[in-house]
């Protein structure tokens, strides 16, 4: 039976795809067997007619299985901007039901034991004027881990999302700190906060700003106990 997680953020950029590799290779040397999807990617690169997204590629780099790249995500937009807006300008209807068939295909298919599927933005992602992929998630009844990402701020967006996730019947499985920003000032009074606040909530790991070269190496922050727990 596999076990479907939501990757949410903090914001864009908070790690929500350093998070997902990290939890990838945590369940990978748990002898488990890891697919991830990234349903909606902008900001793409063309390379021998293939759209290339370094999300999509970290998903696909840390899947046990061999997926075809296409498969690993529904939409896939050249500007790295918004993707309600890259949609629009390119005349594309972005319709959840492309998420539900292809996730599901995906399970059908490989039968992995964990499938994440990481989100865009934050919790809400606008998808058209008036949905966001949150919308999608709470139809499914997915269970959402949070990826913090560390900075300046950072404290209000874990709780709005951890509120907003609740408020949508969805429960919130884990989060994962990431040290986003190794420049922020009080990170561990910041931390020490959050993990009081947060405290009947799994906390999977926390990432240390890592070096470029680590980025194959992250499963060591996640708590396999923990992981194991929430499976
Ligand atoms: N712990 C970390 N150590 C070093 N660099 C990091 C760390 N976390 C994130 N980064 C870097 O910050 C950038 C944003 O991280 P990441 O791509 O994981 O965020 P994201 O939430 O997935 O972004 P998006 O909203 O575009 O999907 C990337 O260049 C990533 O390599
Ligand atoms: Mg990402």
């Amino acid at each position: 039976m596999t076990k479907t997680f939501f990757i949410t953020g903090t914001d864009t950029d908070s790690g929500k795809t350093t998070v997902t590799a990290a939890l990838m290779q945590a369940a990978r040397s748990l002898s488990l067997k890891v697919l991830g999807l990234k349903p909606v990617a902008s900001g793409c690169e063309l390379r021998d007619n293939v759209l290339i997204n370094t999300d999509v590629s970290s998903i696909h780099g840390n899947s046990s299985f061999d997926v075809p790249y296409e498969k690993l995500s529904c939409y896939k937009f050249p500007p790295a901007i918004a993707p309600h807006i890259a949609a629009a300008e390119s005349g594309v209807n972005i319709d959840t039901s492309v998420f539900t068939r292809r996730a599901d295909g995906l399970v059908s298919e490989f039968h992995p034991d964990v499938f994440f599927i990481e989100g865009a933005g934050g919790w809400y992602l606008p998808l058209s004027d008036c949905t966001f992929m949150s919308d999608w998630v709470a139809a499914r009844g997915l269970p959402v881990i949070i990826t913090v990402g560390a900075r300046l701020g950072f404290l209000n967006h874990a709780v709005l999302t951890r509120n907003e996730i609740m408020r949508a019947g969805c429960r919130v499985a884990g989060y994962v700190v990431n040290h986003a920003d190794p420049h922020m000032e009080r990170f561990d009074e910041n931390i020490a906060w959050l993990k009081n606040y947060f405290k009947d909530i799994p906390l999977l790991g926390e990432i240390p700003h890592v070096q470029k070269a680590e980025l194959n190496n992250l499963g060591k922050y996640i708590d396999s106990k923990i992981l194991t727990e929430i499976l």
